[in-house]
């Protein structure tokens, strides 16, 4: 370690980490007798007592079915889930709550615009993904594919991870229906120039769906300065529960897509003659919804408001650097994406030593990061590896946990040696 590495840059002289970091009850346990160090975040963020807090309370207090009852409790359900709609709606700075579907999660999002958009989609019809896909971000367009005749077309990344604009625009023409792209690569830590990549698609005709799992927990999201079609993300990713994510689409293109699922709430009237649909948002969330979920989400959104998403950003960006400085001292690590503008996430190999086997070492250190091929397999196989060990931050991470990291890794050489 160089004696940089020990001075604290000025944001986390002013960012309270340790004040961050005791909001999350989670964090304060010892993991085989080590305390706790989580650097697994890419997977799933840990929860703030606050999100916990709301979760507990609509349980303990205001529990009932929304859009339906008369009565008091099904009227307070019904206002946080609504506004909870609106906070989300605030959060990525759409125009219309309208255009806020709560989903299951990103994967569902993906699912019902491939699925209900993409019905029109014929024959010769493209689209086009990034090598640094998601699985969720592939397999649904693939099922597309086979479903409609449909093509699609793959934009290659460089040795670093960065997206080749240049090879994406000679992919684009009049056949292109749809973009699919990832926002920031959990895999990489690429961050993409999603709204270039946008401009392009329109100017060829095309839609694009952004992907956005990975990235809403990172940066400032304004979907409409990218101007991006779709815009999809998952609350357990951005410290809040499990199975509630959020679908944006443009409201003109979701009132002129069909219904992804039939059942309860969706509609205006049935009868075995004709079935009138719902209005938006209601036409595409089918049944009871995961009320819970849209609220504890907003209070994820408030805690990381309050704290500051771009005090976050920073800090984390500082992080990442430190990390990196760290790592790059190891002997035998090779880092697995190094684009210019990438964020939170460190992807490596050791010489010698499996994935598989970094992640068991470090856990019996108290050390969570994944291993594996991260649900990107098309990334693994365009570095030549099977898998990587993947250290990925949030805004609770300190200096501290990446040291324990580097020294973790250090470890496991000698165990391996
Ligand atoms: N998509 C999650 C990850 O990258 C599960 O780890």
């Amino acid at each position: 370690m160089t004696s940089a590495a020990h001075t604290a840059p000025a944001n986390e002289q002013t960012y309270d980490v340790h004040r961050i970091k005791a909001d999350f009850p989670i964090l304060a346990q010892q993991v085989h007798g080590h305390p706790l160090v989580y650097l697994d975040n890419a997977a799933t963020t840990q929860k703030p007592r606050a999100v916990i807090s709301a979760l507990e309370h609509y349980y303990a207090a205001d529990n009932a079915n929304i859009h339906r009852g008369v009565h008091e409790l099904s009227g307070r359900a019904t206002k946080q889930y609504e506004e909870a709609r609106a906070a989300v709606r605030a959060f990525l700075n759409a125009a219309d709550d309208r255009e806020i579907i709560f989903v299951r999660g990103a994967t569902e999002g993906i699912n019902l615009v491939a699925d209900s958009f993409g019905r029109s989609f014929r024959a010769g019809d493209e689209i086009i993904v990034s090598t640094m896909e998601h699985h969720s971000n592939i397999v649904p367009w693939q099922m597309l594919c086979e479903r409609s005749g449909a093509v699609l077309k793959v934009v290659p990344i460089d040795d670093d991870g960065e997206f080749l604009m240049d090879e994406y625009e000679k992919l684009l023409s009049p056949r292109t229906r749809m973009v699919g792209i990832v926002h920031q690569s959990n895999s990489l830590g690429t961050v993409n120039p999603v709204k270039e990549t946008i401009a392009r698609a329109h100017a060829a005709g095309a839609r694009v769906l952004v992907d956005g799992a990975q990235a809403a927990p990172h940066q400032r999201l304004d979907v409409r300065a990218l101007d991006t079609d779709f815009y999809v993300l998952s609350g357990h990713k951005m410290y809040g529960p499990t199975g509630i994510g959020v679908l944006y689409g443009k409201r003109e293109l979701l009132e002129s897509m069909p219904p992804y699922q039939g059942g309860g709430d969706m509609i205006l009237s049935v009868s075995f003659e004709k079935t009138v649909y719902n209005k938006l948002p209601y036409k595409f969330e089918a049944g009871t919804p995961h009320i819970a979920g849209p609220i504890g989400l907003k209070a994820a959104i408030d805690y990381m408001q309050a704290v500051g998403l771009e005090r976050i950003a920073a800090h984390e960006h500082e992080l990442l650097a430190y990390g990196c400085e760290l790592l790059a001292e190891i002997p035998g690590l090779r880092m697995i994406g190094t684009a210019a503008v990438r964020s939170s996430v460190l992807s490596f190999v050791l010489e010698g030593i499996h994935p598989h086997d970094i992640g068991t070492i470090l856990d019996r250190e108290g050390i969570a990061i994944r291993t594996g091929h991260h649900c990107a397999q098309p990334v693994m196989a365009r570095y030549g590896v099977p898998a990587t060990a993947r250290a990925s931050l949030a805004m609770y991470n300190s200096r501290s946990d990446v040291e324990a990291l580097a020294r973790g890794l250090r470890k496991t050489i000698e165990v391996f040696s």
